[in-house]
């Protein structure tokens, strides 16, 4: 399955840890990207306790914290207060145009 842009910017400013609200355009998007970012953290953490980088309590630890910084909304409104705001929906033009970013 290939990524889905704004799920790895999500993904990556969370374990960074960045606050992220992630705003998507329905339920169902919503729920695809949050279960691909808790699918892909698990599986990077995994890989590093395999691998002996990293103690099985380090990585729950830090998946606990990544998952902690994600929040996700349909509401645009979620983004006010928000510092940096990246757009990446799909490429059309105008779909792009009526979006926040
Ligand atoms: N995927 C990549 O590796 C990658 C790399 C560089 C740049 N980009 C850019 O990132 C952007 C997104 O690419 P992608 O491959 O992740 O696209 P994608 O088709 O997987 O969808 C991206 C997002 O757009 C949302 N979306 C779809 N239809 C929508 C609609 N009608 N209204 C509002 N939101 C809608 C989806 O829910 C999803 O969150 C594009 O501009 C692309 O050029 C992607």
């Amino acid at each position: 399955m290939f990524p889905r842009a704004p799920d790895l910017v999500n993904q990556m400013a969370a374990e960074k840890g960045y606050k992220v609200v992630g705003v998507e355009s329905n339920d169902a998007a919503m729920a695809t990207g949050k279960g691909r970012i808790e699918k892909s953290v698990g599986m990077l953490l995994g890989k590093a306790v395999k691998k002996g980088t990293m103690t099985k309590d380090a990585a729950d630890a830090s998946q606990a914290a990544t998952l902690a910084n994600l929040s996700f909304s349909t509401d645009q409104g979620a983004l006010e207060g928000c510092d940096l705001v990246v757009e990446a929906i799909i490429e059309d033009i105008n779909v792009k145009v009526r979006s926040p970013g």
